[in-house]
């Protein structure tokens, strides 16, 4: 089974507070940790750890950033053949605030996360030939979304986009995507809805969402758990109660083990329980890439909460 990821590579520099400082507020008290990661990485790695072959698409700067970030991918078994160096810019960076209940607020200096073109894109997929699912969040430039969804449903990948950080996506981009993974703040902003308070309201961000030609939806919700929408019927996913600790990277983390579930040929719905799984054991961890589990972990996860109480 075999993965390509188009996606963001950032070193995290994470700050955890009690609370997230207001605009103009300095509060003291903080801890500095550095952490692999980016939204694309993270989905690497995630499908890499699930036990996926993984080939990593994406652009870093000629730094220390870029190196450590190419060396973790390396180790983590994710080829790397396709991750360019562009001389001229810096490895993306995130600034992550982490307060006491696990929430964060994230800032991204994208750098040369930029730098990606269409081209990179299409010269990277067509040496790596077939492969079975593409993933994409949306921290490179639209058009190279566009070649590597384009390219990926000529061959008969399947293709996840995570419209993460949310904008707004034209139909062109959205017919050749079978899987779009928003979270709930990113489905309210796509379809100009304040918030998603109610089922109710996910299930009309949903047709809205689906109206723009995406086959398949699913809309993660936190510890609210997630719905899942295939044109036809809704179905919901149970979140998985557990203690939370840093909530970075667990979007990433579900959108990448949905990839390998769809790899092994598990439904969509059974994918997106094994995800919801993976996904809640993210949260109980710190850091992105480091929080991510191994195969065998999730399997044990899933069985324990199978076990009648
Ligand atoms: O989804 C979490 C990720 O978003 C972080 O690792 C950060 O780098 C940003 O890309």
């Amino acid at each position: 089974m075999k993965i390509v990821v188009v996606g963001s590579l950032n070193m995290d520099l994470v700050v955890r507070m009690p609370q997230i400082p207001r605009p103009g507020e300095t509060l003291l008290g903080g801890v500095f940790k550095t952490f692999p990661g980016g939204k694309g990485a993270n989905q690497a790695v995630a499908a890499a750890r699930l036990g996926a072959s993984v080939m990593m698409v994406g652009c870093i700067g000629n730094d220390a950033f870029g190196r450590e970030m190419r060396e973790t991918l390396t180790r983590e078994g994710v080829d790397t053949m396709h991750v360019l160096v562009h001389p001229q810019s810096l490895t993306g960076v995130a600034l992550i605030q982490v307060d006491a209940a696990g929430q964060n607020s994230i800032a991204v200096a994208s750098g040369a996360n930029f730098e990606l073109t269409s081209t990179d894109v299409e010269k990277a997929m067509l040496s790596i030939g077939n492969f079975d699912v593409l993933v994409m969040p949306l921290e490179t430039p639209l058009e190279t979304i566009y070649t590597a969804a384009r390219i990926a449903s000529r061959i008969g990948a399947k293709v996840i986009l995570n419209p993460a950080p949310a904008q707004l996506l034209k139909q062109d981009l959205l017919e050749f995507v079978d899987v779009l993974l928003p979270n709930e703040y990113e489905a309210a902003l796509m379809t100009g809805s304040p918030s998603l308070q109610s089922v109710a309201d996910v299930c009309n961000a949903a047709q809205k969402l689906l109206l723009l030609k995406a086959k398949n939806l699913i809309v993660t919700m936190g510890n609210r758990g997630a719905m899942l929408f295939d044109g036809k019927t809704e179905s919901q996913i149970p979140a998985c109660p557990v203690q939370a600790v840093d909530s970075t990277a667990a979007g990433d983390c579900f959108v990448g083990a949905l990839a390998v579930g769809l790899c092994e040929g598990k439904s969509l719905l059974s994918a997106a329980e094994f995800a919801s799984a993976a996904a809640a054991i993210s949260v109980t961890r710190d850091g992105a890439q480091p929080s991510l589990p191994r195969r065998e972990e999730v399997i044990q996860f899933m069985n324990d909460r199978s076990k009648p109480k």
